[in-house]
């Protein structure tokens, strides 16, 4: 990572969090059709003309950096759809950061150059289920064979490649000992996620597979060692000793890490979240594209950031009514 420089005020909230880590969608739209993370009625994708273009990600990523931001992850939907994402990424290239990415891996092959020329060294790759079945069921789409692939080509290749899989009860949860086996020889950094609930995604507390029952099912298969995890890592990870790479769980729910919290997230249509789970967000691009001043609109949303999960819930996830929650579907967030 790029060295820490609190350059300003204006990325830190009111529970002294320093916000260096800029997550950007480059689209809500995406090849796959994940249930998790889409309403199961029609999306609506947004058009063109409300979109950031290009120059508009760039001018908005360099005011962030100048203030301080130090790591910019592009996300979607699926970013790769976007006709400029190659671009974008070799623009992006040019800031002094830490650029990575996070994709359903079914394009990745063709932008192989576009990383390399960015200095992009970091991809997630999402991947829920390794049955062919499960793997349609889940995505509605039926490219595992491709996905698989390319995980295996990203490795091969030098990249530092993280696989995410999001655990559902009676869904993937019985896959979990075969996702860690995919670090045995490949250096892969497995991560499994806590199932979170976004609009239209069916999430009820009971379909939450939880960091210690995760543990629990792979200590009963592999022995593993607990590794040290970076101040403002939301993954707790792991080593099974002899494997070429690693495990993590990301507990959003069961063990939630709002405390060190370092994430801003700038929306395909230019609104500003300080929350995956924020009620609000804030426009930047209008103010933008009107030639106003939009550092102030920054600042205060930021020192309106909420201690925990965007003040919608303070207690322990197994309360959690889903019903009232409100938010964006993960696929207009970008996660
Ligand atoms: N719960 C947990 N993780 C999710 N993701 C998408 N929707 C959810 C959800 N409801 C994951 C994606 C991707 C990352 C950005 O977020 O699988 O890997
Ligand atoms: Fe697309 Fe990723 Fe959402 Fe699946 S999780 S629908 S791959 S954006």
């Amino acid at each position: 990572m790029v060295p820490a420089s609190r350059t300003s005020a204006l990325l830190e909230d009111r529970h002294g969090r320093f916000h260096d880590y800029l997550r950007i969608s480059l689209t809500d739209a995406c090849n796959l059709r994940c249930r998790y993370c889409m309403p199961e009625e029609d999306m609506h994708f947004l058009s063109r003309d409300r979109l950031m273009t290009m120059e508009e990600i760039d001018l908005l990523a360099g005011m962030f950096v100048a203030h301080g931001v130090r790591k910019i992850r592009l996300t979607g939907g699926e970013p790769l759809v976007r006709k400029d994402a190659g671009e974008i990424i070799r623009r992006l290239g040019r800031h002094p950061v830490e650029l990575a990415l996070t994709t359903n891996g079914v394009l990745l092959d063709r932008f192989l150059p576009d990383l390399r020329a960015a200095g992009l060294r970091s991809v997630n790759i999402s991947l829920d289920s390794l049955d062919p079945a499960v793997n349609q069921d889940i995505t509605r789409r039926s490219h595992l064979p491709v996905v698989l692939s390319h995980i295996r080509q990203m490795a091969g290749e030098g990249f530092r490649v993280k696989v995410n899989m999001v655990v559902m009860k009676g869904v993937n949860e019985f896959e979990i000992p075969d996702f860690v086996a995919l670090a045995r020889d490949l250096p892969l950094h497995i991560r499994f996620i806590e199932f979170m609930p976004f609009e239209g995604n069916g999430w009820t507390a009971g379909r939450v597979v939880t960091y210690r029952q995760i543990l629990e099912v792979i200590g009963d298969r592999y022995p593993m060692e607990k590794l040290q995890d970076g101040p403002n890592d939301t993954a707790r990870a792991y080593r099974v000793p002899g494997f070429a790479g690693t495990f993590a769980v990301i507990s959003t729910m069961s063990e939630p890490f709002c405390q060190t919290c370092n994430r801003l997230r700038l929306t395909a249509d230019g609104k500003l979240k300080n929350c995956l789970f924020s009620t609000g967000e804030t426009d930047l691009l209008g103010p933008l594209r009107s030639g106003l001043t939009v550092e102030p609109l920054i600042a205060a949303t930021i020192k309106a950031k909420h201690a925990r999960f965007g003040g919608q819930w303070d207690q322990s996830f197994e309360a959690i009514d889903a019903t009232g929650l409100e938010n964006r579907p993960m696929i207009a967030i970008g996660g």
